[in-house]
């Protein structure tokens, strides 16, 4: 089984890449073999391709056909996406936005089809509005507030009604060792890269609240889409997958500090505890295992401020949700796929960091 990753150069793929086995060059998943995880190359092994934008670009319909032609996959995952969600309010953006994230994925759809692939499409947590007081249910009704989530529910929606087989993953504040996202951020404004730096204080919005997730959790949970394609067809159909789940100990510290988290509680399932975080909470996670990580590193002064206070201040287009936490119990009921803890991933991330910061 082959599968095709488009946007080979996205934190999720540069994640997924990291966690397959290199045979001469050649990348694979542990395929199942008698229920039971083999590492042969064999004819059930399951091979990963990756493309970059230069190498696929898929507002070039012309490009996909030819790259299917060549390739021959089963599965495509598309990574590919124009995610800066400020940029996508700029007028003069809005059209590459749109070709990219809606119009790129109507293409991939009609190939599919034609072709009988497996198409699994990453969405976003920013299709909701927000509004809501209990983790997003994958069926609720979408209501995207800025042309990012416009786009991506576009795309989903070109996904949905093409006719191919498809999965739609939506997840939500994505971050891992690669490319850009919030935690590098941090610790870049932080001044956690540079020796006896002292950062200015940092203002971290508080009151926008949503699950943060590891990408290479996610990249796991993809594979396991794959490995289950390749044993049963899976049902076309939009899941969520994020790392909603919370050690204990933790869990209690956070009810201390918040009733609110409290009430949530008593609306998860037995299966995963749906914890959200603000943005300012994250950021404190980020610095205090900085801290840790490299103790001689003197964190920022974090000040918690509200959108209203923080979009005055810098002046931000793109309206967020408050509130976007995602239930992500059909995929651990289909995928077998239990959500993690993003600490555990903030920790590793952390620690590739110093490391970086070390030989940097
Ligand atoms: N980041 C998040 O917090 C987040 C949250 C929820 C959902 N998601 C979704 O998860 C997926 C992966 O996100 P990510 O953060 O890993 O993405 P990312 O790091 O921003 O990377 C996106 C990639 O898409 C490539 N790309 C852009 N236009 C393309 C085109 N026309 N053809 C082919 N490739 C193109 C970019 O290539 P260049 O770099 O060469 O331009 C880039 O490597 C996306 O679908 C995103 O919408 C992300």
């Amino acid at each position: 089984m082959k599968v095709l990753v488009i946007g080979g150069q996205s934190q999720l793929a540069q994640s997924l890449k990291a966690r397959l086995i290199v045979d001469d060059g050649r990348l694979f998943a542990p395929a199942y073999q008698d229920n039971a995880p083999t590492y042969a190359i064999n004819d059930n092994a399951i091979e990963f391709v990756f493309t970059n934008k230069a190498q696929l670009d898929i507002t070039h319909a012309y490009n996909v056909q030819a790259a299917i032609n060549d390739i021959k996959p089963h599965i495509i995952i598309n990574c590919a996406a124009l995610t800066d969600v400020e940029q996508a309010e700029q007028i003069d953006k809005q059209s590459d936005v749109f070709a990219v994230n809606a119009d790129g994925v109507q293409t991939l759809s009609q190939q599919c089809k034609r072709n009988d692939i497996l198409l699994i499409y990453l969405s976003t947590d920013y299709v909701f509005d927000g509004n809501t007081s209990r983790p997003y249910l994958s069926d609720d009704p979408c209501q995207p507030l800025n042309q990012y989530g416009l786009s991506k529910r576009q795309g989903e929606l070109n996904a949905i009604n093409s006719g191919c087989r498809y999965v739609v993953i939506r997840t939500s504040w994505l971050f891992s060792e690669f490319g850009q996202n919030f935690v590098k951020s941090m610790l870049r404004l932080g001044g956690f890269y540079h020796a006896n730096a002292l950062a200015k204080p940092l203002n971290i919005v508080n009151d926008q609240r949503g699950n943060p997730t590891y990408a290479g959790h996610l990249a796991d949970a993809l594979i396991a889409v794959v490995q289950k394609n390749a044993r049963q067809s899976v049902p076309s159909a939009v899941y969520h997958f994020s790392d909603t789940v919370v050690s204990p100990a933790f869990l209690q510290q956070q009810q201390q500090q918040q009733q609110h988290k409290a009430d949530l509680q008593t609306q998860s399932s037995s299966e995963c505890e749906y914890m959200d975080v603000s943005w300012f909470e994250f950021a404190q996670s980020i610095f205090q295992f900085a801290e840790i990580e490299r103790n001689s590193f003197i964190p920022p002064a974090l000040t918690a401020v509200s959108t209203i206070d923080y979009v005055k201040a810098v002046g931000q287009q793109a309206k967020r949700p408050k509130y976007s936490s995602l239930n992500c119990d059909s995929f651990y009921e289909t995928f077998g796929v239990v959500a993690t803890d993003w600490r555990v991933g903030l920790k590793k991330v952390i620690k590739a960091c110093a490391a970086e910061a070390k030989t940097g």
